[in-house]
């Protein structure tokens, strides 16, 4: 079981804000990603589509055999939290290790969250945060574009469209001063450098990608799950589109070359009990 991959999955490429990180602090462990490019954005679906999106995933990469699966993605942690009780291998979100990154950040009180619509219109990073201290005060701002930019590969920091959605999405949460700023969708970390180039270097980014693996290191650890090979583990990445786009962007953003790894799926053949 210990040999297991981990699954992760996401609608596209902000899952591997996760997977970048777990590959660091967990180099041994074999992991297959799942990116539904085919469907992305999820964020401004139904509540109802979202958990029939997620289900799928979660079968498919069950079909694969993993030991642990981590849904890194902020819009189906925030309506499908569901799935940690029908699924027959241990389950995790973002919501729940991001927002106590946050709370355990903040200097003054005051936190933002931007996500999908879905995301913030749940409410579930502010009810989490409130949960550790209800003092603390919450903004939230949902940035849809900005998972278009980084599908499409609109990354680079100094690009005047980055530049321009970053300072029209965010100006509201910096006119209320927060310190502390959740990066609630997994796709905005790979954007991370233009969001605090205009918030400054004052406000502490929270990376749900990020602080999700390293919660899920914990959670293999305390399962007694960890992969004891001495060997690097492999990564093996399903797309639910196209190969080529998805490999241009992940190597972007991995810095090294997915090439050849990643492979492209038929969801409707996966079978959901
Ligand atoms: N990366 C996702 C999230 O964390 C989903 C973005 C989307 O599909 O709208 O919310």
């Amino acid at each position: 079981m210990s040999e297991n991959a981990i699954g992760i999955f996401d609608s596209g490429l902000g899952g591997l804000t996760a997977a970048k990180e777990l590959i660091r602090v967990l180099p041994n462990e074999n992991i297959v990603y799942f990116g539904d490019t085919a469907r992305v954005p999820y964020g401004s679906r139904s509540r109802s589509t979202i958990i029939t999106y997620a289900r799928q995933d979660a079968y498919f990469l069950l079909s694969k055999g993993v030991k642990l699966i981590i849904a890194a993605c902020g819009t189906v942690s925030s309506v499908a939290g569901t799935l940690t009780n029908e699924l027959p291998v241990p389950f995790t979100g973002v919501v729940v290790p991001t927002a106590a990154a946050a709370v355990s950040a903040t200097g003054n009180g005051r936190i933002g969250v931007i996500g999908t619509y879905a995301t913030v219109n749940s409410g579930s990073y502010k009810e989490e945060i409130i949960r550790h201290n209800n003092r603390l005060e919450v903004y939230q701002q949902a940035c849809p574009m900005f998972v278009s930019l980084v599908e499409n590969g609109i990354i680079d920091p100094n690009d005047d469209i980055v530049k321009l959605l970053v300072a029209r999405y965010l100006s509201p949460l910096k006119e209320q001063g927060i310190d502390t700023l959740i990066l609630g969708c997994t796709h905005f970390p790979i954007i991370a450098q233009a969001i605090s180039d205009y918030l400054g270097s004052e406000v502490t980014l929270i990376d749900s990608g990020r602080e999700t693996a390293l919660y899920a290191a914990e959670l293999l650890k305390s399962h007694k799950m960890l992969n004891t090979a001495s060997a690097p583990g492999s990564c093996r990445y399903y797309v639910s589109d196209t190969v080529d786009s998805f490999e241009k962007t992940a190597e972007i953003f991995l810095g090294k070359s997915v090439a050849g790894a990643v492979s492209h799926i038929n969801l409707e053949k996966v079978a959901v009990h």
